[in-house]
């Protein structure tokens, strides 16, 4: 199968290339091709007051990357993407591809508002001929129906069947008067007993001084887009697992859920500023 996702992007209709993207500003962070002049001018201004961003950026994917293999580790075969990006190298239905042998199968959905995410992961489900088994829902996660009444999600998840949720970096797009834990509560609900919801946040995590105050100064530049977000500590994160028991080893920062791999020296520095864990329905 040719895969030329790499090559330089293509505006798909009806996406604004004037204002930059969160979904574009990500992928750029993790050294995809997916954005364009705006959002790699954002997202330099970013990196150049919180240094911290790409490697914070690089871990939470990584965390993503173990859920993802755990879970199907656990004969889970069924996953949902809420806020899932644009689809850069090591999205869900790549790591099942490798994971899982020849014959077997698995399904996801991934969930994204942002157009330009769901044009490109369109482009690239048809390239990995995976649109049998998994498939995109351009809906805001914030409206649970939306995304779990959809007919994409309908055609690819039994919802009688354990489900791995996954809300990784797309919380804190989501406000107070969101209400995140009722949020959450009512994804959670929808689940059979066995599913699991992994989920990560970024955090001021208990920090002060220069650091903290270069991703005080990004908060404030989020404010100003169309992604608007919210920091949340620790207190905050743990109860949105609600009563299913948290897997070891609990909610810790993202570098420390499982790791595969030390840490070098100049990534150790991104490691406060984010919270993680997976829980699992009794
Ligand atoms: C920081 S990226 C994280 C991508 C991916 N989940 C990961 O961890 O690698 C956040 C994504 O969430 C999406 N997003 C933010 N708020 C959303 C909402 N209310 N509904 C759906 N998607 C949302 C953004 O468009 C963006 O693609």
């Amino acid at each position: 199968m040719k895969r030329d996702d790499d090559a330089a992007p293509v505006a798909p209709t009806g996406v604004d290339t004037e204002k930059p993207s969160a979904a574009r500003i990500y992928d750029w962070f993790l050294g995809g091709t997916h954005n364009w002049a705006v959002d790699r001018e954002f997202a330099r201004a970013l990196e150049k007051q919180w240094r911290w961003v790409k490697p914070g950026a690089r871990h939470n994917r990584e965390f993503m990357n173990r859920v993802v293999r755990a879970a199907l580790g656990a004969g889970i075969r069924q996953f949902i993407d809420l806020g899932s990006g644009v689809p850069t190298a090591g999205n869900v239905h790549e790591i099942v591809q490798e994971e899982l042998e020849p014959g077997e199968t698995a399904k996801v959905v991934y969930v994204d508002y942002e157009p330009v995410a769901v044009a490109h992961a369109e482009l690239i489900l048809e390239r990995h001929e995976a649109t049998d088994w998994a498939g995109i829902v351009h809906a805001d996660m914030r409206r649970p129906k939306d995304v779990l009444r959809h007919p994409e999600t309908l055609r690819l998840i039994d919802f009688d069947q354990p489900v791995c949720l996954m809300m990784m970096a797309v919380l804190h797009f989501a406000g107070p008067h969101d209400d995140p834990p009722a949020l959450v509560a009512t994804y959670r609900n929808a689940l059979a007993p066995g599913s699991w919801l992994g989920l990560s946040h970024m955090s001021f995590g208990g920090q002060t001084g220069e650091d903290a105050d270069g991703l005080h100064w990004m908060v404030e530049q989020y404010r100003k887009t169309s992604n608007p977000v919210w920091m949340r500590d620790r207190e905050e994160i743990e109860p949105l697992f609600g009563d299913w028991p948290l897997l070891e080893p609990g909610v810790v920062h993202l570098p420390d859920w499982r790791p595969v791999r030390e840490l070098r020296r100049d990534e150790e520095g991104a490691r406060p500023f984010a919270w993680c864990g997976v829980s699992v329905h009794p």
